[in-house]
């Protein structure tokens, strides 16, 4: 007999208390995949979430190909039913100054409803998500499962390919389930239905041999930082508007995001006025956006009087769906080297690029989903929204495995602070999240098996 929506109700209510302490056990663990942090707690999480899939009856490996460790769990699909790779990623982001933080970045807290954490949000609860789903059904799991946990997603997933290329069978699914999104807003849920490509790079501007006195020298020599800045300031119109040629953009999505919700949700200071033309949507899902992540620079504390002979920047591009990583960074590439005032040596470098998508959600699968995700938050119908993040191994599977339909979704909502200091995760939209992923199984099994 199947379980019914009432039974998984009340057996996502049952896990709920065990599903928070496993998730808390995870973010004490603080693995961050970057290069120059300690590997050591990578492996340890992989391990962490390796017991967790045993712990559900899954046939559990962990794997890897040169980078970070991730962890495969299989178990096999009843006869006839569909099998569900169900994906998300166990390292993190750096938290930055911890002093930015209220509480200890990996010693979960929680506040007026929701837990404080590095990675709460982003993405082990996503894993957690996962872990209840398949806790609510015990040994009565009515689809096959193949859970797919990465260990350098926040890195770029460098060797994401090659596992999955090594892999490639055992990842082999009907129906992908990527939980490492957002949704609408609190009480809204949402399917994401494209997201933003990247490309990192950064540009190195020389002028002097070596640092000169700035008083000795200053007016006919150009420092360093004025001819970065002068550089940088060409990416965008005096609006604000990207003003790089050769990139794609488009109006297009019809969901209506106020300016004063936007304005709230990224808390940007009264008077500030938002950049580039076109509705929020627009500017955030369907138009590509530039900005300086961070500049190699004396600190202003240290700064002698000395013009400085050479300033790098790192610059980050997210590209709009159907944009291509390679031509958009021979794009900003011929931009910088056009540009750069003064006659200044200019040296670009890429750090990492990943595709944008698009899905087609419509179909089957979809309706499974959304029928989940509007019983599971009370009848809120899900929004389709995209996203101005990035996740560019969609793409990938969207080669790999063309018949599979791929559901992005996800535990965060717009107040999660992912990245960021006070990263945060809602209880009450998490608990949501498990049985949306529940009912989830119980749909596509009802709907896909033959
Ligand atoms: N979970 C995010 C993607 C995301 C961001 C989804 C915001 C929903 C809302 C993912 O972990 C991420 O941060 N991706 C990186 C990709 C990069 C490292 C290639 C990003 O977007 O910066
Ligand atoms: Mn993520």
């Amino acid at each position: 007999m199947s379980l019914s929506e009432t039974d998984l109700r009340s057996a996502i209510a049952r896990e709920m208390p065990g599903v928070r302490a496993d998730l808390e056990r995870l973010i004490r663990i603080p693995g961050i995949a970057f290069d120059g942090f300690d590997h050591s707690h990578v492996e340890r999480s992989a391990e962490a979430v390796a017991e967790l899939l045993r712990g559900c009856g899954l046939d559990t490996q962990i794997v890897r190909h040169g980078g970070q460790p991730a962890v495969i769990g299989r178990k096999a699909a009843p006869a006839g039913a569909p099998t569900v790779l169900l994906y998300a990623h166990h390292d993190v982001q750096p938290v930055g100054d911890p002093a930015l933080w209220t509480n200890d970045p990996f010693e979960p807290t929680e506040r007026d409803g929701r837990l404080y954490a590095r990675g709460a949000a982003d993405d082990k609860a996503g894993v957690l998500a996962h872990v209840a789903a398949l806790r609510a059904f015990g040994d009565r799991l009515p689809v096959g499962v193949v859970v797919f946990v990465e260990g350098e997603e926040e890195y770029g997933s460098d060797s994401l390919d090659a596992i999955i290329q090594a892999h490639l069978d055992e990842l082999r699914s009907d129906v992908i389930v990527i939980a490492d999104s957002s949704n609408w807003d609190i009480g809204t849920p949402a399917l994401t239905t494209s997201l933003r490509g990247i490309v990192n790079l950064f540009a190195e501007v020389k002028v002097l041999k070596s640092a000169v006195h700035s008083g000795m020298f200053g007016g006919p020599v150009p420092d360093a930082l004025t001819t970065l800045a002068r550089l940088l300031s060409t990416l965008h119109d005096e609006n604000g508007e990207v003003a790089v040629d050769g990139l794609i953009g488009r109006e297009g999505a019809s969901v209506d995001y106020s300016e004063d919700r936007f304005r709230l949700e990224a808390g940007v200071l009264d008077g500030v006025r938002l950049t580039g033309h076109g509705t929020i949507t627009d500017r955030l899902w369907t138009k590509p956006a530039i900005a300086v992540l961070g500049i190699d620079a004396p600190r202003t504390s240290e700064a002698a009087n000395a013009l400085q002979p050479s300033a790098k920047a790192k610059i980050s591009l997210r590209l709009a769906p159907g944009d291509d990583p390679k031509s958009a960074y021979a794009a900003i590439r011929a931009h910088l080297e056009k540009f750069v005032p003064w006659g200044a040596r200019i040296e670009v470098t890429l750090e990492a690029g990943g595709a944008p998508c698009v899905i087609d959600a419509t179909g089957p699968a979809f309706e499974a989903a959304r029928a989940a995700f509007a019983s599971a938050w009370d009848g809120a119908q899900p929004v389709d929204m995209g996203m101005g993040g990035s996740i560019p191994f969609i793409a990938t599977f969207q080669e790999l495995f063309p018949q599979a339909a791929i559901l992005v979704t996800g535990v965060e909502d717009p107040h999660a602070a992912a990245h960021a200091p006070d990263e945060s995760l809602h209880l009450g939209e998490f608990e949501r999240a498990c049985l949306a992923e529940a009912l989830l199984l119980k749909n596509v099994a009802e709907t896909l098996t033959e």
